[in-house]
């Protein structure tokens, strides 16, 4: 059984003030527990984050992280810190990551070991442009991405990941790719997961749709066979993020 898992991407909104009133609004709504609830602030409010959820079943996860334990990586953040800080959740390799912050597969890749290592859950993000729908080679491109994320990692871990399927001609542009669209790559990722390691593993692996997921159309994309969840960027800045998690 595959339990759904709803995450919310903040991207760079809310400081701790911003954090504090916002989930003090909506934590009663968001605690609900057939959906596992993630919500992911920047860095400098995951702190007060962790402090008005921790009564509750909502989870706190990280934008980011660097691989390395520590160094002469300025302004980078190592998993170990967000542990110490209660943070229980990572994503990696956001597609605004990979395109205006240089991340590319290796670094996923690199991030994906050490948070597993940190028994952090992994949101490992992939997802095509627009150019490369218009050509139709996003098969190629989100399974590559997918393999190449999972180079070295061993079977008994796959199941402790999430992959976030975004297209990325669909991120805050309001185009939802159709619900046949977002299942078909999910089902690719499945097979993909499944051609690395085993049927059963790919079964059990879950894939969140992410791009301007919103309240009118989340029940149609979980309805999908492939699709256990979503990454939501701009709807989990207001209170319909609870209409979300409450989708069925
Ligand atoms: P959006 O963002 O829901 O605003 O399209 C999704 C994401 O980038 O994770």
């Amino acid at each position: 059984m595959r339990k759904p898992i709803i995450a919310g991407n903040w991207k760079m909104n809310y400081g701790i003030q911003k954090t504090i009133d916002f989930l003090n609004d909506v934590k009663g709504g968001l605690s609900y527990d057939e959906v596992e609830v993630v919500v992911c602030p920047p860095y400098v409010s995951l702190s007060s984050a962790v402090n008005i959820l921790k009564d509750t079943t909502v989870k706190v996860g990280a934008q980011n992280m660097h691989w390395e334990t520590s160094g002469a990586y300025t302004g980078e953040i190592p998993g170990e810190m967000l542990k110490e800080i209660g943070v229980e959740v990572v994503i990696i390799g956001h597609s605004e990551r990979r395109e205006y912050f240089n991340e590319t597969d290796d670094t996923v890749n690199l991030k994906l070991k050490k948070a597993l290592n940190l028994g952090l859950l992994p949101i490992v993000c992939v997802g095509e442009t627009l150019d490369e729908r218009e050509k139709n080679i996003q098969k190629e491109v989100v399974t590559n991405q997918v393999k190449l994320a999972f180079e070295e990692i061993s079977p008994e871990n796959v199941d402790r990941v999430v992959i976030a399927y975004e297209p990325i001609w669909a991120i805050g542009t309001g185009k939802t790719a159709s619900n046949e669209q977002a299942d078909e790559v999910c089902g690719w990722i499945r097979e993909t997961i499944g051609g690395l390691y085993s049927n059963e593993i790919g079964n059990n692996i879950r894939i969140q749709y992410g791009g301007s997921v919103k309240p009118d159309n989340i029940s149609d994309l979980m309805s999908m066979e492939n699709i256990d969840g979503a990454l939501v960027g701009g709807a989990s800045l207001k209170k319909d993020f609870i209409d979300l998690v409450k989708y069925k």
